[in-house]
């Protein structure tokens, strides 16, 4: 089944959804003391955030969603706030005791990012029963959160399978592709997945598809060489890759079997290693999701939510998304851009993500120039 389109719940909200500090304080909603905005205030700035991320085989977590979190925790809090930060590596046991850990530490709020949403429910319930709020990060945990903040995750697929069809070119309901998906434990993982069935579905034949254990790249190599085995190597018109970690291992698996003329392949995160394949060719493209985006709206939620302000609260999750658990969870969704050689400059050097030195190394160097990259 199709999960469920997130609702609006304030006409606004694609406004709130791309703003950052400075137009939520510009309209009044960030910053401002002693007014209505700040009801009954339960805590000063000796905040604490416990931050649980998944894993670190995708970079993302530890090099942007930590720091800036972490950094605007500080910001909003004059420096007396903190963030404890703790990393699941991929085990959702782990996750389990570390959130135990938080509750036990008694932490002022959590920020989740579940390993496995379905599993850690019991946890979530035991931090409410702790009377600590837990704010799901990125993927949607189930049990009783007090709110979400992610990507439309629903158009992180879409736009992947648009520009896969897009690089084909002319496509017909025979060609074949294979269609390699995320975690089965990641609830983004099923909604990039419907977002792109709903554009390749009819339109594309995609010969084989999986699933893929912990978001793994050396699992998703397994598996394309298992579907290059099946399908044969000039069948084969494009893959559909869920991110760049996994793009990383299809591309190896390709070049295993002989390929040396690449189909066109997608990816998600902008990992630098996947930019810089988007310079040579090598992968069509990422999707760009502004980490400042999200990470700094959490730290703002989280913030907010310790300290009683209400209506900056509000300001902030507009949008409203249901889990398998709970209803109308108040929500952000920021929206997402596809990454292709032709937008370089304006995603991720000019949101300072990466400097163009970083990209165009010594070995991509002659790429950058070609495709007019740091002129
Ligand atoms: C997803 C997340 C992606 C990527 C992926 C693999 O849940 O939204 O950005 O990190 O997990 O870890």
């Amino acid at each position: 089944m199709r999960p469920m389109r997130p609702t609006r719940r304030i006409a606004t909200a694609v406004a709130a959804a791309s703003t950052m500090t400075l137009s939520l304080a510009a309209c009044g909603a960030l910053g401002v003391s002693g007014d209505s905005s700040e009801a009954s205030p339960t805590k000063g700035n000796d905040v604490t955030v416990g931050l649980l991320l998944p894993e670190t085989a995708n970079t993302r977590y530890d090099k942007f969603d930590y720091p800036i979190i972490r950094n605007k925790v500080m910001e909003l809090t004059n420096k007396q706030g903190k963030v404890d930060y703790l990393n699941a590596d991929a085990s959702a046991s782990k996750q389990a005791e570390q959130l135990q850990q938080m509750v036990d530490d008694q932490v002022d709020v959590i920020l989740l990012d579940a390993v496995d949403a379905h599993a850690i429910a019991e946890g979530v319930q035991k931090a409410k029963d702790a009377g600590i709020p837990v704010i799901a990060y990125d993927r949607l945990a189930e049990g009783p959160i007090d709110a979400y903040v992610s990507f439309d995750n629903e158009l992180v697929g879409e736009v992947q399978a648009r520009s896969l069809l897009e690089a084909m070119g002319e496509v017909d309901s025979s060609d074949k592709i294979v269609m390699m998906n995320g975690s089965p434990t990641d609830p983004n993982a099923k909604q990039f997945k419907a977002g792109a069935l709903s554009e390749l579905s009819g339109t594309v034949d995609i010969a084989k598809s999986y699933d893929t254990k912990d978001w793994k790249p050396e699992n998703a190599q397994a598996n394309m060489a298992q579907a290059i085995k099946s399908i044969g190597v000039n069948n084969l018109k494009g893959v559909y890759a869920a991110n760049d970690g996994m793009a990383g291992g299809i591309i190896k698996a390709l070049e295993a079997a002989g390929v040396t003329n690449l189909p066109p392949i997608t990816g998600q995160d902008a990992e630098l290693d996947a930019v810089q394949r988007i310079v040579s060719g090598e992968q069509f493209m990422s999707v760009y999701k502004s980490y400042p985006q999200e990470a700094e709206s959490a730290a703002q939620m989280a913030v907010a939510k310790v300290q009683g302000k209400d209506i900056q609260f509000d300001s902030l999750t507009q949008d409203q998304v249901d889990s398998p658990t709970a209803k109308n969870i108040p929500a952000l969704l920021v929206p997402v851009v596809a990454l292709t050689r032709k937008n370089i400059e304006e995603t991720v050097v000019a949101d300072g993500i990466y400097q163009l030195g970083d990209i165009c190394t010594a070995k991509y160097k002659a790429d950058c120039a070609s495709i007019g990259l740091g002129k």
